[in-house]
């Protein structure tokens, strides 16, 4: 329980109540279980966490091994000239040949790029709309910045694809700022039709809304789709639209902690810049590092493209022979939402690292209720994250599949 914090006669110092708010990440909470049974000897496969086994190119590690900067002091708030002009370039070989280096703000990570863009654009207790099953740490980034996250549903008979613009209206109020997408979506691989996006971008245009789009896993398509950004749409909406970037997955860079935030409005640059100047700079090491991004082969893309797209085909062709088990065919990213025949995934997960072993070995999953926004849905879902290679993948889905039989066991 937690103490009595509106008890102002008391003389203990009080959290706020917004801290009790931020809700466990699903990702990370049942990680003690896991480092217990790894103490047991248990062997645990991660496919809980979208942390990748691929390694990070050889032009990028190369700037640690000739390290001779000292001291390693800050870099320039807004960014690394070097990495500005490197994510400059990055844009316009994607064909946005209208992006400046000042319309891109470096941030420590994409997961700081989400949380400026909403503090950015609301005013506590306005809301965002997004749809769910979301990217779980939407749900921390909201609560934060005091903004209410209204996930419109969508569903895995559909590929998790966006329901029509009537729903989507009906779901703003006069509270409404944003529409978030996440596109290829963690956490169910759908990646959105270039009408889709014409469709947000025409309630955002009607609705006077702004458009985050979240585009850290633009690379990974699959199937031949192509990705349609919506800086495809920016300068129809200069002053609506902002895409929110990582280099975490497309160099393998997670510990890098390196985004950006892009856009064409100019208030919400310069108001950025003064939260990046009030926490002084993102890494210098870490931006002279992604600052060699350009010089990345292209065969080392392509490749790291070939391995998710074989992880991708393993994962669901294994899990979608199993009985009971319900799973679109992701179409981009490295996640997919299960449907699992569980009444109750959360007990599912741990169990696995508490109880289960399977020639001493076990596999660590999300479960998917953290990537709901509305409390009660996704109680017999799970998220995977095929960031291991093909042989463990293999085995996880043998793991799955045993387990899934002596849990069905355990609880008749
Ligand atoms: C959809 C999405 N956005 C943003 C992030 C943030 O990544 P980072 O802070 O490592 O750049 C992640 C990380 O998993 C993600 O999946």
């Amino acid at each position: 329980m937690f103490p009595d914090y509106n008890n102002h006669m008391s003389s203990s110092a009080r959290i706020s109540r917004r801290l009790t708010q931020v809700p466990a990440s699903p990702i990370r909470k049942l990680v003690p279980f896991a480092v217990a049974a790894k103490k047991e000897g248990v062997h645990v496969y991660h496919l809980n966490i979208g942390d990748p086994d691929i390694k990070t190119p050889d032009v990028m590690l190369n700037v640690l091994r000739d390290w001779d900067k000292n001291p390693i002091g800050y870099d320039q708030s807004q960014g690394n000239p070097e990495f500005l002009e490197a994510m400059r370039t990055y844009y316009h070989g994607l064909g946005f040949t209208f992006i400046g280096t000042k319309n891109i703000q470096v941030t420590n990570g994409g997961s700081e790029a989400i949380s400026m863009a909403l503090f950015a654009v609301c005013n506590p207790g306005d809301e965002v709309l997004t749809f769910e099953p979301l990217y779980t740490n939407y749900n921390s980034y909201a609560v934060v910045n005091g903004v209410t996250l209204k996930g419109i549903l969508t569903s895995s008979d559909t590929g998790f694809h966006l329901p029509t613009r009537d729903v989507i209206e009906k779901a703003v109020t006069d509270k409404t700022r944003a529409i978030l997408i996440c596109n290829p979506n963690n956490p169910t691989g759908t990646v959105y039709t270039a009408e889709e996006i014409r469709m947000l971008v025409d309630i955002a245009k009607e609705k006077g809304l702004f458009l985050l789009s979240d585009e850290v896993y633009r690379e990974y398509t699959y199937d031949g789709r192509t990705h349609v950004s919506l800086f495809t749409f920016m300068q129809e909406i200069p002053d609506k639209a902002i895409v929110l970037d990582s280099m975490s997955k497309r160099y393998s860079l997670c510990g890098v902690r390196l985004g950006t935030l892009v856009t064409l409005n100019e208030e919400v640059l310069s108001g950025i810049l003064a939260i990046a100047q009030g926490r002084l700079s993102s890494g210098l090491v870490d931006q002279a590092i992604a600052a060699k991004l350009t010089d990345v082969p292209d065969s080392y893309m392509r490749e790291v493209h070939e391995e998710y797209t074989r992880r991708r085909d393993v994962l669901y062709d294994g899990l979608r022979s199993i009985p009971g088990v319900v799973i679109p065919k992701p179409e981009g990213a490295f996640y997919t939402i299960v449907g699992l025949p569980v009444a109750d995934a959360d007990d599912f997960c741990k169990w696995l690292l508490t109880d289960f072993r399977d020639n001493n070995e076990t596999v660590m999953i999300a479960p998917a209720a953290g990537f709901y926004a509305t409390a009660g849905r996704g109680k017999n879902e799970v998220r995977i994250a095929y960031v291991l290679n093909t042989a463990a993948i293999t085995r996880c889905v043998a793991l799955l599949k045993t387990a899934l039989t002596e849990y069905g066991k355990r609880k008749a």
